[in-house]
């Protein structure tokens, strides 16, 4: 069972300044929870319950101040800075320590996925001992993504914004990894655009025929909330899904709830926290 996963929270938020020239785009709402709630709540699907967040340099207090230590969601969270935006396997070396030779997941901190039987899908991915697992989803432009070419569940071929592609299979920003990762992190040389790239790191995977795929499903979806169209799209979704079906997406103390992880005491200093809002009153329903 991989039991540490890492989101990567850092990045310049380029595509949506000015909005992002003074708060961690993270920290932006998607609807009615911080950005980063969507990609914490898939690690704790899967099960896992030590997280290591890498943010940007000065930013730990800010996201310190809204997810604590972890405690309220029943897991253990620390806090890394990234001297700048390196790049995606740049996570393996600063969380080196953390990972402390275990195997491990990535999440990028702006990917929201939703899909049905997610959990079952996360939680057998995690039990991944050897390789990597990336999760693909089909997209109409491939020329826009890195994607896959597949054969038998076993990635055979992988090509950052091709020009020409049969495939739509987009490698999204989820990923499983066995201890290696930190290792072969380490002997990647910076792209043209100057930064290490995961796609570099899964290759290495794959030409030793350890890279796998996984699949979100075709009623699955799968949203980067990188560019303002992206993000708003990404909240008109939880908002119809919530509006719709009375759950919400990604609450954390409901995920941590079910799984026992916390009781409701401690919900009950989450609505304290939080005060009087939509949010507290869907975590009131939860225990009363
Ligand atoms: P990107 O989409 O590459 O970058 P960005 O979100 O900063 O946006 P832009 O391109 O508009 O400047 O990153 C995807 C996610 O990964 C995002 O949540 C930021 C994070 N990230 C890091 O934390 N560190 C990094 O070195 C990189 C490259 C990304």
């Amino acid at each position: 069972m991989i039991k540490k996963g890492i989101i990567l929270a850092g990045g310049l938020g380029t595509r949506m300044s000015p909005i992002t020239k003074s708060v961690n785009k993270q920290l932006l709402p998607i609807y009615d929870k911080p950005l980063i709630y969507y990609p914490l709540s898939i690690l704790m699907l899967a099960g896992i319950r030590e997280v290591l967040i890498i943010v940007n340099k000065g930013q730990v207090n800010q996201f310190r101040k809204i997810l604590k230590n972890g405690e309220n969601f029943g897991i253990k969270i620390q806090y890394k800075e990234q001297q700048k935006p390196n790049g995606l396997p740049e996570a393996f070396i600063i969380g080196e320590k953390f990972i402390n030779n275990n195997n491990v997941a990535l999440i990028l901190g702006d990917n929201f996925f939703y899909a049905q039987s997610l959990t079952k899908t996360l939680q057998k991915t995690s039990k991944l001992k050897n390789g990597a697992k990336v999760f693909l989803h089909p997209v109409s432009n491939p020329k826009l993504y890195g994607i896959a070419t597949i054969k038998n569940k076993k990635i055979v071929s992988l090509k950052e914004k091709p020009s020409l592609t049969r495939s739509n299979l987009a490698v999204t920003g989820l990923y499983f990894f066995d201890k290696n990762a930190v290792k072969l992190s380490k002997t990647l040389k910076p792209s043209k655009r100057n930064e290490l790239e995961i796609i570099d790191l899964l290759n290495k995977y794959r030409k030793k025929n350890k890279l796998n795929a996984e699949f979100l499903g075709r009623g699955g979806a799968w949203l980067d909330a990188g560019s303002i169209d992206d993000y708003y799209d990404t909240t008109s979704f939880v908002s119809a899904i919530q509006k719709r079906q009375g759950f919400k997406i990604a609450c954390l103390e409901e995920i941590a709830l079910k799984k026992k992880w916390i009781n409701k005491k401690v919900i009950l200093e989450s609505i304290k926290f939080y005060g009087n809002c939509d949010y507290s009153r869907y975590l009131k329903k939860l225990i009363f």
